[in-house]
């Protein structure tokens, strides 16, 4: 089994031999994988849809892992008992949809060893959400796939609320600029693009409102320039 350069970087961060959930697994090929390769003791794939399950179903028998991989229909994380699993992937949805499935099972999501969260959108607000609730991102990569550049993030609750020395590390995570990530560039000057799109568009036109958001895209612009001189 071959997967997508986005599913194989979520999976290589998964630990060696532990049991984890595939929140929102679809067609399960995550779990598939690593129990095929001998990586994880174990998984349970769920999902909150009954066509997906029976997607990942498929996989699993075609794959004869029936034993190995447990399938759950449900939301979020309720599918799961606190301490059931040592690791949690939660990847190719939303980031508010992520942090909401984390909030919902508070309990669950501090005792595990670890998250993998790989949003779709929505990724500044899914770092302020685990900040502010005691999770620390630990490690974090970028990916390629048909010309998009994902984030991936791997977390874990330490408590209390962490902070930011500064707003712009909710856009571009810390941890991709210390490690030097080599699509960092690339995903920066991909963001000065798009504030300098909403400039464009907003340019011309009247009012408080646009003025200030022309002030705010501006300031991101030389913020994000800033964040570039600190890779090179
Ligand atoms: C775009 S697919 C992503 C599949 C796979 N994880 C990936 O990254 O390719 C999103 C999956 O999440 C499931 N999903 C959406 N909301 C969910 C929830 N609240 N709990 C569990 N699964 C959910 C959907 O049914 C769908 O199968």
């Amino acid at each position: 089994m071959k997967l997508t350069p986005r599913l194989e970087a979520v999976a290589n961060l998964v630990s060696h031999n532990a049991k984890i959930a595939d929140i929102g697994t679809d067609h399960g090929y995550i779990p598939v994988y690593l129990m095929k390769n001998d990586k994880i003791k174990g998984a349970i794939a769920a999902d909150v849809n009954k066509g997906p399950l029976k997607n990942a179903k498929k996989e699993i028998i075609s794959s004869n892992l029936e034993s190995k991989i447990e399938l759950r229909l449900g939301s979020g994380l309720s599918v799961l008992k606190i301490g059931e699993v040592d690791e949690v992937v939660i990847a190719g949805m939303g980031g508010v949809l992520i942090s909401e499935l984390i909030e919902n099972e508070l309990e669950i999501a501090k005792k595990l060893d670890k998250l993998i969260l790989q949003p779709m959108q929505a990724s500044s607000e899914l770092r302020k959400y685990l900040h502010k609730n005691g999770f620390i991102i630990d490690k974090e990569i970028l990916v390629k796939e048909d010309f998009r550049i994902y984030e991936i993030m791997v977390v874990k609750y330490v408590g209390g609320e962490i902070s930011q020395e500064d707003e712009i590390y909710y856009e571009i995570g810390k941890e991709l600029l210390k490690n030097k990530d080599c699509l960092i560039l690339e995903f920066i000057d991909k963001k000065i693009r798009e504030y300098s799109k909403i400039i464009e568009k907003l340019e011309g036109k009247e009012g408080e409102k646009i003025e200030s958001k022309i002030y705010e895209c501006k300031a991101k612009i030389q913020k994000l320039g800033e964040l570039k001189n600190y890779v090179h």
